[in-house]
């Protein structure tokens, strides 16, 4: 796999380059990180380098050129590589393009991660490191759990010297007039893709994936991807025979990995279908639970006025029956009194009379 990945300071190059990494197991190799380790070593390339990244420019051509060139013939890049700020320009773009040609590993990919102004100064100038493990974090948009603290390795978390704004907006104007024209370089190549970066970061991650696999892992596994143009391309250092040995070498392994890569791929594609229907078999039958368990609780609580309703008419009715019960024992005893009086009014009427 051999991709470039294109776009304008903060548009989330590096982040996407670290994931695919982990995914597709080649090298991020990012110009930028190349300089600011040679500036912290202190070397002769790193003093050169620090003054044009300071002040927002491109470093020299030359530098950067030799730099990647080491870089590209090291054995890990041997299987592909993710470049990350690197071509920054056209001139350094068809340098690459010779150098990946007389190598016989053209270009395959050149992803655009398309992000607007606004956003990337935000995001420049929230961007936080973790100077241990690289680590990246935002303070807008990606904190870690403990403010200045990296959540993987407890390393401190730092601020790069040129993601301060006037820096940021130097950087910006000299991505639009320097860096920019490669979209059409590229294009006319037919190998420009775009992302929207402004998505979530596994989002766009999963978008990538997925041009990935489609574009150019089929090519690797049917053995197109190696086909070498050595013969093509002269390098005036490259003896015939080197590029003998190279393209025999290239053919083999092209021979080889095919059928891994194949069984590989059908058991990764094996998997990811299982998971999904097993995915949509646990929904289905969540769902069927939920409207269950609902049905279930509409019947009780439907039981349950009735109920109530019910013992309320009840009690009403007893109610109203200890009423009638008071009012006519009431009357009965207002009944007995008034005899009773009338009696003993009639005795006492009746002695008076004797006397
Ligand atoms: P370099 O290091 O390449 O910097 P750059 O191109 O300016 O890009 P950045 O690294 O700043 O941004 P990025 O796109 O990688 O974004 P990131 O993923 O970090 O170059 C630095 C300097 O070196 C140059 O100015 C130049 O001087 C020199 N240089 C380098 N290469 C050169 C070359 N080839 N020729 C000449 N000179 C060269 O993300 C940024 C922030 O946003 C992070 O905080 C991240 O967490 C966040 N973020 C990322 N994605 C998302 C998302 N989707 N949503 C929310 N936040 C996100």
């Amino acid at each position: 796999m051999r991709i470039i990945l294109l776009g304008a300071p903060g548009s989330g190059k590096g982040t996407q380059a670290k994931l695919l990494v982990e995914r597709y197991k080649v090298p991020q190799v990012s110009t930028g990180d190349l300089l600011r380790a040679a500036v912290k070593a202190g070397t002769a390339l790193g003093k050169q380098a620090k003054a044009a990244m300071d002040a927002g420019q491109l470093v020299s051509d030359d530098v950067v050129l030799g730099m990647i060139e080491e870089r590209l013939t090291q054995p890990d890049a041997k299987s592909g590589f993710i470049l990350d700020g690197f071509p920054r320009n056209i001139p350094q773009a068809q340098e690459l393009d010779a150098k990946l040609a007389w190598l016989g590993r053209p270009l395959q990919i050149a992803l655009l991660v398309a992000v607007d102004n606004d956003i990337l100064i935000k995001r420049l100038t929230g961007r936080r490191t973790c100077s241990s493990c690289g680590q990246m974090y935002n303070i807008h948009f990606a904190t870690p759990k403990i403010q200045g603290r990296c959540d993987k390795c407890g390393g401190s978390l730092m601020q790069r010297s040129d993601d301060n704004e006037s820096t940021i907006r130097k950087r910006l104007e000299v991505y639009e007039s320097e860096t920019a024209p490669l979209v059409a370089y590229y294009k006319a190549q037919g190998k420009l893709r775009r992302v929207h970066g402004m998505d979530e970061v596994d989002e766009i991650f999963s978008h990538i994936c997925d041009m990935v696999d489609a574009e150019i892992r089929p090519l690797q596994v049917k053995g197109v991807e190696a086909q070498p143009v050595v013969a093509a391309v002269t390098s005036p250092t490259a003896t015939a025979k080197t590029a003998k040995k190279k393209k025999k070498k290239a053919t083999k392994t092209t021979k080889k990995k095919p059928k891994k890569a194949a069984k590989k791929k059908a058991k990764k594609k094996a998997a990811k279908k299982k998971a999904a229907k097993k995915k949509v078999t646990k929904k289905k039958a969540t769902k069927k639970k939920a409207a269950k368990k609902k049905k279930v609780k509409k019947k009780a609580t439907r039981k349950k006025a009735v109920k109530k309703k019910k013992t309320k008419k009840k009690v009403k009715k007893k109610a109203k029956k200890k009423v009638a019960k008071k009012k006519k024992t009431k009357k009965k005893a207002t009944k007995k009194k008034a005899a009773k009086k009338k009696k003993v009014k009639k005795k006492k009427a009746k002695k008076k009379k004797r006397r």
